[in-house]
């Protein structure tokens, strides 16, 4: 499939660029919804790192290759993508706009990319996936609680057309967040609590108990699932191997968006010994700082399999709901797009480490 016309500039709603996209976040959302989706942990060490490990790296282009329109298409877990980007999952999504990770889902669907859906939805996971008729979903749900909870999570979510289920193995609890302290932000659990109504949410990830989960729970869980299983959270090779081990088909490289444990490497630095970790054994996506679609094109390059973005698509949800987030799908498929031509890349395929070098 091919992206939007790589020479187009116009986008769906008013965000014309993704750099606009934050300008405009930050001067036109709430404070306290700026705040939520910007925040990282503690001093925000990871946050910056995890953008500036994409400035360390340059992209070496092969020119007159006789590109002249480039190919973004791609499929990941069996799942045909219209670019090799996954909308991240996003909880607390109601308190960004009441229609959330519906909203998400729908513009992933209208834009030919999937969704991971946050556990943490105000919506029920039924709803969302009705809102996205015909698009493709993987379940998010937490490393936490009893395993026959998660389970059921997991069979309600292939009874609704779920393609995988995501683990997230990062978040035993909350990061320390200052900014949202600082500002004694306050979230609703009407805002995340759609597929708990009976409060395990509260009960679980918004207290201040870590998970009595190990990687022997995630194989015993994995175990009953029905569905492909990714791995989101992986930052070493150990880990990596841990996540082949329970069957995983895909693990995604993951901080958190620098949002659970502060200093922790950048996902970018980590990508290249968790795929020699993996070996081609399962699928790699990675998230974290990515802003472009020259983003996209040098987590490729190293040898991810696709990306997930997170903040974009909250200030694109905050901001315009499902349009909104359409035009940020769609920018980051047309810099992708375009980035491919400049780099003479015709197919995704085409993307290789020979078009990197380290900054000296
Ligand atoms: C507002 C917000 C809410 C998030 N909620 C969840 C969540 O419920 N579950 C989860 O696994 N990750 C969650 N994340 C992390 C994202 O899935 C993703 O890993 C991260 O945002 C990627 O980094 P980026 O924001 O720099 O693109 C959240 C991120 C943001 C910004």
């Amino acid at each position: 499939m091919t992206g939007p016309a790589a020479g187009s500039t116009t986008a769906a709603g008013q965000i014309r660029t993704l750099t606009h996209l934050v300008r405009r976040a930050e001067s036109e959302l709430r404070p306290d919804v700026w705040a939520y989706i910007d925040t990282g942990s503690g001093d925000e060490v990871t946050v910056a790192d995890n953008r500036q490990a994409f400035g360390r790296w340059q992209l070496v282009p092969r020119q007159l290759a006789g590109v002249t329109t480039a190919d973004t298409g791609t499929t990941f877990l069996g799942i045909g993508l219209s670019a090799p980007v996954l909308t991240a999952p996003i909880g607390c999504d109601r308190f960004l706009c009441d229609d959330g990770l519906r909203a998400v889902a729908a513009a992933a669907a209208d834009s030919g990319m999937a969704a991971v859906v946050a556990e943490a939805s105000g919506w029920p996971l039924e709803d969302v996936a009705a809102a996205a008729t015909g698009g493709s979903m993987i379940m998010q749900a937490h490393a936490s609680g009893e395993i026959g909870q998660f389970v059921e999570l997991a069979d309600r979510a292939v009874a609704a057309g779920y393609r995988a289920v995501c683990v997230t193995i990062d978040c035993p609890v909350l990061g320390w967040r200052e900014r949202l302290r600082r500002l004694s932000v306050s979230i609703d659990p009407a805002h995340y609590s759609g597929n708990h109504p009976d409060g395990r949410f509260a009960a679980t990830l918004v207290g201040e108990t870590g998970s009595s989960w190990t990687w022997r729970t995630l194989r015993d869980a994995a175990d009953r699932l029905t569905v492909p299983l990714m791995v989101k959270g992986v930052l070493s090779a150990s880990d990596a191997v841990h996540a082949v081990d329970c069957g995983a088909s895909a693990v995604v490289v993951s901080n958190h968006g620098g949002r659970q444990l502060d200093s922790v490497p950048a996902t970018l630095d980590q990508l290249p010994e968790i795929l020699e970790a993996v070996d081609g054994q399962l699928a790699v996506a990675v998230d974290g700082g990515i802003r472009s679609g020259g983003d996209i094109f040098k987590a490729l390059a190293l040898g991810a399999d696709a990306v997930l973005i997170g903040r974009p698509v909250a200030m694109g949800l905050a901001l315009e709901g499902r349009t909104g987030v359409k035009a940020v799908l769609d920018l980051f498929t047309a810099e992708l797009a375009r980035t491919m031509v400049l780099a003479g890349c015709a197919r995704i395929s085409d993307i290789n480490p020979d078009l990197l070098r380290r900054r000296r």
